[in-house]
């Protein structure tokens, strides 16, 4: 699905240089969920977005379904955009449209026909649980169904994979669940790849069967889940596991208690 060979990405500000990625491989396998977790800062968002080259990485290769992103024309870039879906952190819906015509959007540009956009785009509404919001608008609705919404349009072309950086970060912890739940259920549904950028140990816990510790724009420790955090490596790995640990511990005190 995914293969990332020495890829890196530096930032030019005025004297300084950022190197926000430095020589990260990675191999994402089809139909699995994928966690990319780390501090904030970490380098997680630069990378995913080298993933679809909304950030064009300074050096490596992006080789996505066999293709090396990086060496083909921007004609056939915007053809593979449309198996790569994206969800972030704050939505980013359109507010002058309604939910039906959000949805509707990235198949208006691929060039679908407005009545068969819409069917598409209602059987996607009700496929995410939120078909009887499809004349509201964003602002009408709540975290948790905007990113509904957001995952919804995402899926509109079909993408092979879906790429989620903090979707779940701005919403409560019930909501979370939910939307996981969700993003696991199109997995199994759909076949859809998931790659989960996160800083919450929980959200790759709950969903992730591989997962890639970032920090300081390298991948420090990665495997299997239940490998990586029964047996933490490295200093950062170790410091997730114990911050997660007492997260879980201190929600068995009421405040007061000691
Ligand atoms: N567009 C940009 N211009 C300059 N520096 C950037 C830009 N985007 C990110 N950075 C820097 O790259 C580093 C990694 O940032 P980011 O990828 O957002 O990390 P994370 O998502 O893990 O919090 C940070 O030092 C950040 O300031
Ligand atoms: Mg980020």
């Amino acid at each position: 699905m995914y293969k990332l060979e020495n890829l890196s990405k530096e930032f030019h500000e005025k004297e300084n240089s950022i190197a926000a990625v430095k020589n990260v491989n990675l191999h994402i396998e089809k139909g699995e969920i994928f966690g990319i977790i780390g501090f904030s800062g970490a380098g997680k968002s630069t990378l995913v977005r080298c993933l679809n080259l909304l950030e064009v990485p300074t050096s490596g290769k992006v080789i996505f379904n066999g293709k090396n992103l990086m060496e083909i024309s921007q004609t056939e870039l915007r053809k593979y955009r449309q198996k790569i879906g994206m969800i972030f952190q704050s939505f980013n819906l359109l507010a002058q449209r309604n939910i039906v015509d959000n949805v509707c959007y990235p198949l208006e540009i691929a060039g679908v026909k407005k009545k068969e956009a819409r069917k598409k785009a209602l059987a996607l509404l009700k496929l995410v649980g939120i078909e009887e919001k499809a004349k509201n608008y964003p602002s009408q609705l709540s975290g948790g169904q905007k990113q509904r919404v957001a995952i919804a349009r995402a899926l509109a072309t079909d993408p092979d994979v879906l790429l989620c950086d903090e979707a779940t970060s701005a919403l409560d912890p019930i909501t979370t669940t939910a939307i996981l739940e969700l993003l696991k259920e199109i997995n199994q549904k759909l076949g859809v790849t998931i790659i989960i950028i996160t800083h919450e140990m929980k959200v790759v816990q709950q969903i992730c069967d591989s997962v890639a510790v970032m920090s300081e724009g390298t991948i420090v420790e990665q495997g299997a889940v239940k490998e990586i955090f029964a047996t933490p490596e490295s200093e950062i790995t170790k410091r997730l596991v114990w911050d997660w640990n007492f997260d879980s511990r201190s929600m068995y005190y009421e405040e007061g208690d000691t």
